[in-house]
C-alpha cells in the first residue's frame, strides 16, 4: 500500500490528501487511514482525481450507508444518490450544514468538482468542533442545555407543493421543524461540537424568537472566526477534485462552481 500523503491546511480544520487514486477500489487499511485523517481534520481534499458518478459513489459507500442525494433537490435522473449542483442557479453561497432540517441529517457529504471558474470557486469550511472547544467554559455549559429548532421555509414550501423526493427510503411529503441539541457528541471521537448553522437553524427551543436569534448570532460570529476556517475546494491547479466533509463543519461557497455530490 502506498502511504497516504496528508498535508494539513491548518491546526483546526482541513487537509489535502495525495498519493491515492479514488477511482480504484482501495484496501480496507487505506480506507481506515482516510477515515482517521477525516476525523482529525474534518474536511479532506483530494486534488487531481478523475471520477465518474459510479466511482464516486463506490468510494462514498466505503464510509457508510449512502443516503438519497437530497430530500428535496432532484437527483440525477439515473442515480438517486447523486445530486448535480450548479452554483449559478443553486443556493450555495451561505453558511450551512447539509440537511439539518431533517430529523436524521447525513453524517457527511462527498463533493466532486466538475467545472470550475477561472478564478474563485472555493468553498469555506469551518470547524464547529474547534469553535465549541474555544467557547468560554460557562457558555459551553449553557449550550449543552439547549435544543435548537431547524427548518427550511424554502424547502418546506417545495415539499408542500408536491416537490419532495425521498429520504432514508421514505417519500418526503411534509417538512415540519425538527429539533437537534445545540451541542452534539461525535459518536467516534466523542468530542463535542456546535450543531447550529445559519442556513437551517431558526431558533432555540423555549426562547422568545428575538433572544434565540440574538444568541445564535453570538455563536455564528464565533464559529466563523478565521482560525476555525479553511478556504479551498476550488483546487489551485484548476483540476477536478474530491472533497469530503462530515457533521462537524459548516460550509459556504465563495463563488460560482459546478459540482456533483452525494451524501454518505
Ligand atoms: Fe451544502
Amino acid at each position: 500500500m502506498t502511504a497516504l500523503d496528508i498535508r494539513p491546511l491548518g491546526p483546526n480544520i482541513g487537509a489535502e490528501v495525495y498519493g491515492i487514486d479514488l477511482a480504484h477500489e482501495l484496501p480496507d487499511e487505506t480506507i481506515a487511514a482516510i477515515r482517521a485523517a477525516w476525523l482529525e481534520h474534518l474536511v479532506l481534499f483530494f486534488p487531481g482525481q478523475s471520477l465518474t458518478p459510479e466511482t464516486q459513489l463506490a468510494f462514498a459507500t466505503r464510509f457508510g450507508t449512502t443516503t438519497e442525494a437530497h430530500p428535496v433537490e432532484k437527483s440525477k435522473a439515473d442515480n438517486e444518490k447523486i445530486h448535480a449542483i450548479d452554483s449559478i442557479k443553486d443556493r450555495t453561497d451561505f453558511w450551512h450544514t447539509d440537511v439539518t432540517f431533517m430529523a436524521e441529517p447525513p453524517s457527511a457529504s462527498m463533493l466532486y468538482a466538475v467545472q470550475l471558474p477561472p478564478v474563485g470557486g472555493d468553498t469555506m469550511w469551518t470547524s464547529t468542533r474547534a469553535a465549541y472547544e474555544r467557547l468560554a467554559k460557562p457558555l459551553q455549559r449553557f449550550c449543552t442545555e439547549l435544543t435548537a429548532i431547524h427548518y427550511s421555509e424554502y424547502y418546506a414550501q417545495v415539499v408542500a407543493s408536491g416537490g419532495g423526493q425521498s429520504w432514508n427510503g421514505k417519500p418526503v411529503t411534509e417538512m415540519p421543524p425538527v429539533e437537534h441539541p445545540v451541542v452534539r457528541i461525535h459518536p467516534e471521537t466523542e468530542r463535542p461540537n456546535l450543531f447550529v448553522n445559519p442556513g437551517f437553524t431558526v431558533g432555540i427551543k423555549d426562547f422568545p424568537a428575538a433572544q434565540g436569534h440574538a444568541f445564535l448570532k453570538v455563536l455564528y460570529d464565533h464559529m466563523i472566526r478565521p482560525e476555525f476556517v479553511c478556504v479551498t475546494g476550488g483546487p489551485r491547479e484548476r483540476s477536478p477534485s474530491g472533497t469530503t466533509a462530515p457533521r462537524c463543519t459548516t460550509a459556504s461557497s465563495t463563488t460560482a462552481k459546478t459540482a456533483g455530490s452525494c451524501t454518505a
